[in-house]
């Protein structure tokens, strides 16, 4: 059987699903690994280093798909892939079907069948393979990064001969996967950090991370029995917004992670909110790609309002690719493991495996 993986639209994408050390992983399982030539040159990875492992270098994309049984991907193929996709292989990545429903039923009806990592169940098997998290993960470090890099003030506090420089305050609404490792980055660089979420359940890791929790008051439970948040009432809107009167006067940046699975990103901050914040300051808006948490953020911009900067994120793992694809690329050898069956040597599209059940897109 023979894993193939042909170059992203390296202009959009910069990660890549294979790395050196899965190939290794992969070609251990008793799998033959195939790429395209130049497959990771945008990322200082040449061919030699696949190549020495025991990868093979093919010259085209759809020498790659013919002669492979099994594609990874970063995101989903486009249509001129798909003509050349082959019948009844595997395709695996992060196909994002609600977006590319179009070609996802090209896909189907080329009888490959598609598995999407954003699918897969959040449990416990299923952590090492898990793209939302170990992206996301990296995100929220990122983004505190990138609100260091525009912030045109010193983060800590410094106390110097020439007097005090006070540390800067840093507000995370969201406290998941992104929001709290945003609250451990800001925390390590100095800022005074704190957080909000509708889910009680994350105060106790907001406050286990060292930053404080901000509460709106409420009597229902805002968590799924999957973990995630709901939708929040009118009435939570007006109290949070209330919150957030007091908080964004006194916070200098501010991370905005808020998500509700499957539905456009929560508007927390409006304008009335934002103009509150004073000239300085940072609105970085993580979920802008998902419509945005706040008014004023446009995706891949920085937009100037009243002398504060909002901040709409755009592809932001192509900023530090080489950690994302090495995360991305343990994540799918994880999945690739868990598909293949060493004593049938085949893939084994088991349906009673959740994993694979929830991870195949059936119809779009
Ligand atoms: P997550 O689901 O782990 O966290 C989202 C948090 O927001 C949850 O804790 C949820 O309870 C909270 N939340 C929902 N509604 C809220 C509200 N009204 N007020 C306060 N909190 C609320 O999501 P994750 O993985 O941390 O992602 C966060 C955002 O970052 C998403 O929009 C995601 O798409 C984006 N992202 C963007 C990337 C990029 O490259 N641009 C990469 C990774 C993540």
């Amino acid at each position: 059987m023979i894993v193939g993986s042909i170059k992203e639209n390296t202009t959009l994408e910069k990660r890549v699903s294979l790395t050196p050390e899965t190939a290794k992983n992969i070609i251990g399982l008793g799998l033959k690994v195939c790429i395209e030539k130049g497959y990771a040159l945008h990322l200082g990875i040449n061919d030699n280093e696949y190549k020495d492992i025991g990868v093979e270098i093919k010259g085209s994309p759809k020498e790659i798909l013919d002669s492979s049984d099994l594609i990874i991907k970063v995101n989903c193929p486009s249509e001129d892939e798909i003509v050349i996709l082959k019948e009844n292989t595997i395709l695996v990545g992060m196909l994002n079907p609600s977006k590319n429903k179009k070609k996802i039923d090209l896909i189907i009806n080329k009888n490959v069948k598609p598995f999407s990592l954003e699918l897969l169940p959040r449990i416990t098997r299923a952590q090492s393979m898990d793209v939302l998290s170990s992206q996301s993960n990296l995100a929220g470090y990122r983004a505190v990064v990138d609100c260091v890099a525009e912030f045109e003030k010193a983060v800590p506090m410094m106390m110097t001969a020439a007097g005090t420089v006070p540390a800067a305050k840093v507000l995370v609404i969201g406290a998941g996967v992104a929001g709290l490792q945003a609250i451990a980055t800001a925390k390590r660089l100095g800022a005074i950090v704190s957080a909000t979420d509708v889910r009680a359940a994350s105060k106790e890791q907001v406050e286990s991370l060292g930053g404080k929790f901000l509460t709106v008051e409420q009597n229902e439970d805002m968590e799924t029995a999957g973990g995630y948040a709901k939708e929040t009432s009118d009435e939570y809107k007006r109290k949070q917004a209330e919150m957030m009167k007091e908080a964004l006067k006194k916070n200098d940046i501010v991370i905005c992670t808020a998500l509700i699975p499957g539905k456009p990103a929560p508007r927390i901050l409006t304008e009335e909110l934002v103009k509150l914040m004073s000239a300085g300051s940072i609105i970085y808006d993580l979920a802008a790609e998902q419509g945005g948490n706040s008014a004023f953020s446009e995706v891949g911009k920085i937009n100037l309002v009243n002398g504060i900067k909002i901040i709409g994120v755009k592809s932001l793992m192509n900023s530090l690719p080489l950690t994302a694809s090495s995360l991305y690329a343990k994540n799918l050898f994880s999945f690739i493991r868990n598909l293949y069956s060493k004593d049938k040597k085949d893939f084994n599209i088991n349906l009673e495996d959740e994993i694979i059940e929830k991870s195949l897109i059936k119809k779009v």
